[in-house]
């Protein structure tokens, strides 16, 4: 099931879906997040560092399993999701040093990376509330549309539409890596609660066709309408198609 909650901007969106985590961490110390990149959760990020500041919230039991990176970059890199992570919440609240976990984008036997990750997951007993952001074309995580889903964590190649929605924080769209290692939908939709955040019109017809339309791998996001627990916290312009 699918339960929207309406935001009339951005601002409210991020405040909203960050009391929504916040209360996850709150009622279960030791929760263990599954976390997303992306400019749309920023905002989410931003607000979580606020509440802990504000001495509101404790991270130092929270483990962390992001959904996906790119293949090839280091993590030292500043597009690196990695360092998206670092630079928006790990290096600002009390997480232990070996709390937060995202695939290794320089693993070359890939492999050996998809059953690692696999088995990260795994071992952290279920992520009690994966985080995620919808792609325009209905991805989530980088589950691109597709003729089947993906069970686990697996290695693709990046669609079209991502390459260019992505270019914007490269110097240029030769730079966007043409890979990525992504959790699969089997992984997702194991998670025992999952928070969305969408915001902005570009959004729109991915959320109309995510919680209205057929449960198909053409719109990843669309098998949702499976799982017993999802809240979507979406601007009016994401819901302004429904
Ligand atoms: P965005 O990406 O938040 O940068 O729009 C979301 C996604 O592609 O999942």
């Amino acid at each position: 099931m699918i339960k929207v909650i309406r935001a009339k901007d951005y601002e409210e969106m991020s405040r909203k879906a960050a009391a929504v985590m916040a209360a996850q961490i709150i009622s279960k110390e030791d929760t263990v997040l599954g976390l997303a990149t992306g400019s749309t959760p920023e905002g989410l990020y931003a607000n979580l560092v606020k509440a802990y500041q504000a001495g509101n919230l404790d991270f130092s039991k929270v483990r962390t399993v992001n959904l996906d990176e790119y293949q090839g970059l280091p993590r030292e890199h500043d597009q690196s999701y990695y360092y998206f992570m670092n630079y928006h919440l790990f290096q600002h609240v009390n997480m232990a040093a070996d709390a937060n976990n995202l695939p290794n984008g320089m693993n070359e036997d890939i492999q050996a990376e998809c059953e690692r990750y696999h088995g990260v997951i795994e071992s952290m007993g279920g992520v009690d509330m994966q985080l995620l952001g919808i792609g325009g074309n209905g991805h989530i995580g980088f589950n691109e549309p597709s003729d089947h889903f993906e069970q686990k964590t697996h290695c693709l190649a990046l669609a079209e539409d991502t390459i260019k929605a992505n270019s914007r924080f490269f110097a240029s769209e030769d730079e966007v890596p043409r890979r990525a290692f992504s959790m699969g939908i089997g992984e997702i939709m194991a998670a025992k609660k999952i928070l969305m955040v969408a915001n902005g019109k570009g959004k729109a017809q991915a959320v109309k066709d995510m919680l209205t339309g057929p449960v198909t791998p053409q719109v990843p996001a669309s098998i949702l309408q499976f799982h017993p627990d999802v809240v979507l916290v979406a601007d009016e312009d994401a819901l302004s198609l429904l």
